[in-house]
């Protein structure tokens, strides 16, 4: 049985402009959540606001770099002008660039810390006193298996995502009794446009992953359910159980096939 009724909540979700985001954003209408959708590309997330629409749910697009405070501003600011306040904030936005840190330079890194890290625990920030009038509110964060362990060649990306991981779990702890639930939320190899972006050598770019559409019926239904925390894909929960067991031999091997 859902611990959360999610008809008519309503939500921020970033990031839903392609990839897990959209398909987020149409499993969460498909349960009647009304939503702010937020990304820098403007065709692709009016897209996603239709199909929200066409679903019959209600959607407003707002357009922006989520590093930027006024549009994290302005993402709270419609969750109130437009539903009267917020009950789910779901922190999708990120990015990565991989490449072996010795010859990468400081832009990768604030870059990357800028987008997985201070944006979302920011927006975190503005938007919890409006969190805490909402229904059975909830924050969820979506971290990577990376970050709960390390892989090379993508050591800001697990460093930001460790830093997520650290985060959500220090602030559950703080808003349990608040009311205020957190879900770390950590996909495996998800089969998005991510890696395009991301890995600059096309040869090196994952063939196969879980599919969006999977990840976002998972997360809805932890959403639902409540739930803290999810890691997705049997490879994905072995390697994360492995690391923390054998933490030394799981470096090894890693080092060695874990690129
Ligand atoms: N794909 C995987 O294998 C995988 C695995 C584990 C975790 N994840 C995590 O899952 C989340 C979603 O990734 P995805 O796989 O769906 O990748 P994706 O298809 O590349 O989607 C990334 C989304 O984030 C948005 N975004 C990126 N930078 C932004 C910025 N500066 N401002 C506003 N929006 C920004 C993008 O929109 P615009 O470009 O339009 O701004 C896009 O909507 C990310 O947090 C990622 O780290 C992915």
């Amino acid at each position: 049985m859902a611990k959360r009724e999610l008809a008519g909540s309503r939500a921020i979700l970033t990031g839903a402009s392609s990839g897990i985001g959209v398909e987020l954003a149409r499993e969460l209408a498909r349960h009647g959540v009304r939503l702010v959708l937020a990304a820098r590309r403007k065709e692709q997330l009016e897209q996603t606001a239709q199909e929200v629409a066409a679903a019959g749910s209600q959607a407003v697009a707002v357009m922006g770099d989520i590093a930027d405070p006024d549009v994290r501003s302005r993402l709270v600011d419609t969750a109130q002008s437009t539903f009267g306040g917020l009950d789910l904030l779901i922190n999708n936005a990120g990015m990565g660039l991989f490449g072996p840190f010795a010859n990468s330079d400081p832009a990768r890194l604030r870059q990357i810390m800028e987008v997985n890290f201070f944006a979302p625990v920011e927006l975190i920030r503005i938007a919890l006193p409006v969190l805490r009038n909402g229904r059975k509110p909830m924050i969820v964060n979506v971290s990577s298996v990376l970050g709960h362990f390390a892989v090379p060649n993508k050591s800001e990306y697990s460093a930001s995502k460790f830093a997520l991981h650290g985060f959500s779990d220090a602030l559950r702890m703080e808003l349990m009794s608040d009311g205020i639930d957190v879900l770390l939320v950590s996909p495996s190899t998800t089969t998005t446009e991510f890696f395009d972006k991301a890995e600059p050598d096309a040869n090196r770019r994952p063939q196969r992953g879980m599919s969006p559409t999977r990840v976002a019926r998972k997360t809805v239904a932890a959403i639902r359910q409540g739930k803290h925390e999810v890691i997705f894909s049997l490879p994905g929960n072995l390697a994360v159980w492995g690391d923390r067991i054998a933490p030394s031999s799981m470096s090894r091997l890693l080092a060695r096939f874990g690129d």
